[in-house]
């Protein structure tokens, strides 16, 4: 029998659950619209073996990537772990060989050198292949039919950066992927690996340049001139690493940075803006040019590190309340002579902003994102990394009108939804996504979920059960029908 350590990374919906699945034929409730047509895939960190250290975190359990089929208005879900390298290590010795979160000194020896990325952050879809992410490392292919993992993806041997980020952008013109990998030579250092391929999926531009610092670098945006590197001071130190520390520290004095550069520039245009000292974001909206030629950046910034563990390891002792956010735009002039970013406030705190991918670099007048409902009464359900999962979905407008919301009642919980156009002109499509039901201390039911993305407050138009225990996801990617079909050899 696996035990694993009491802590909030591993009980109540955190626990554990470690099955591969395919269940066929789901309970449908309302209909299926006939936009929605695809595949929802899914990011679902889920650990095969308890841990080596028992302060082990949530960020750190092995991938596994989840379908949902939403297909001719039938559904059906499957599950599979990604057999990445240390995945397979791991099943070969029946027991965990790697250490702590991102700490590759703590590992033990005769694994020492194997790729440790448990590619568990976001499945990416571009030029008909389909990537399992996580910032630590190169992505992992997956058979998007039968989910099977087919290895580590360098982009045909060209990459060189030893990793690519979960958080990429797609031109919705050009259909480039700009992507990057920060720690691109190693733990700890400052080198960031810029990528461009083209709608084909080949690699045609890798640039290296320096951070100001180490910093975790979870998203990045682009406009359709500039490239957007956000830095905020959640650190590294080798040395640190190799005593057996914590990768991450928060540090409150420390100044955040913008860098910008022409997204088919050289990176020694890339320009420097000064953002405020502490701040910390996992997610960005989008960004955008205006017509002065300005760019606005906007992000779910928050007043220190989200993650309970890496405050922890900080030195940072914070009531939850005392953790404080908003959507905020940063804005600079690329050739204008400020030096510093200039803030403003355009939205309420929450994370996982989505817009639809027809306007990403592209000035943007709504988007959606996930918070906490500041009138539901009682606690939300504890899950995820933070520890509280969001509990109601916003609408939010940008020319004027008010939010929209949907909030859930207690005991419920959204994962991050995914957009889905529409084909019909003026209607703003849907939002699929997975809702979680607590039905006793350790037990909960969950079902996936779309919504009128114009009319989130009408509540779920269809609602398909899925009738297994699931872990809270992390990233989505809806992939039509259309493009599984023309899915890369
Ligand atoms: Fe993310």
């Amino acid at each position: 029998m696996k035990v694993y350590p009491q802590t909030v990374h591993f009980v109540g919906l955190n626990a554990p659950i470690g099955e591969e699945y395919d269940i066929g034929d789901l309970a449908i409730e309302g209909s299926i619209p006939s936009d929605v047509d695809g595949v929802f895939f899914r990011a679902v960190p889920d650990p095969a073996h308890p841990p080596k250290f028992d302060d082990d975190n949530l960020l750190s359990h092995d991938g596994m990537i989840s379908a949902v089929r939403l297909q001719g208005g039938r559904a059906s879900t499957s599950m599979r772990y990604v057999k990445t390298a240390r995945y397979l290590a791991e099943q070969k010795a029946g027991r965990a060989r790697f250490g702590r979160y991102r700490n590759p000194f703590t590992d033990d020896d005769d694994v020492k050198g194997i790729d440790r990325t448990v590619a568990n952050t976001t499945p990416v879809w571009h030029a008909g292949r389909l990537l399992m992410t996580k910032e630590d490392g190169r992505p992992y292919r997956i058979d998007p039919e039968t989910l099977e993992t087919l290895g580590s993806y360098d982009f045909g041997g060209k990459l060189k950066s030893e990793t690519v980020t979960a958080h990429v952008r797609i031109d919705p013109q050009t259909g480039e992927l700009f992507f990057f990998g920060y720690e691109a030579d190693g733990v700890a250092s400052t080198k960031i690996a810029y990528m461009i391929a083209d709608k084909d999926g080949t690699l045609i531009k890798e640039q290296w340049f320096d951070a100001p610092y180490c910093a975790m670098m979870h998203d990045f945006t682009i406009t359709e001139n500039y490239a957007l590197f956000p830095i905020y001071p959640t650190t590294s130190d080798l040395e640190r690493l190799k005593q057996g520390g914590d990768h991450w520290i928060h540090e409150m004095e420390r100044d955040s940075w913008l860098g910008v550069m022409p997204r088919y520039g050289d990176v020694s245009e890339v320009r420097w803006f000064k953002g405020p000292k502490g701040v910390s974001c996992y997610h960005m909206m989008g960004a955008f040019e205006d017509a002065e030629g300005r760019i606005h950046f906007d992000q779910c910034l928050s007043n220190v590190n989200a993650f309970p563990f890496i405050r922890e390891a900080s030195g940072i002792h914070m009531q939850p309340w005392e953790v404080q956010g908003a959507l905020t735009r940063w804005t600079v002039d690329p050739k204008g002579e400020a030096t510093e970013v200039a803030e403003t406030i355009v939205g309420p705190p929450g994370d996982f902003p989505v817009i639809p991918a027809a306007m990403q670099g592209r000035p943007y007048d709504h988007g959606w994102m996930l918070t906490m409902n500041p009138e539901m009464k009682g606690p939300p359900v504890f899950g995820g990394p933070v520890g509280a999962m969001f509990n109601m979905l916003l609408r939010l407008d940008f020319k004027g009108a008010p939010p929209q919301a949907l909030p859930l009642a207690p005991g419920m919980s959204f994962n991050e939804p995914v957009h889905v156009p529409s084909s019909e002109a003026g209607h703003e499509g849907w939002l699929v996504t997975i809702v979680d039901t607590q039905t006793g201390e350790n037990d909960f039911t969950h079902a996936c979920w779309i919504i009128d993305a114009g009319n989130v407050g009408a509540g779920p138009v269809a609602k398909i059960a899925i009738p297994h225990r699931l872990r809270p996801q992390v990233h989505g990617w809806w992939v039509p029908s259309s493009q599984l079909a023309n899915a890369a050899a």
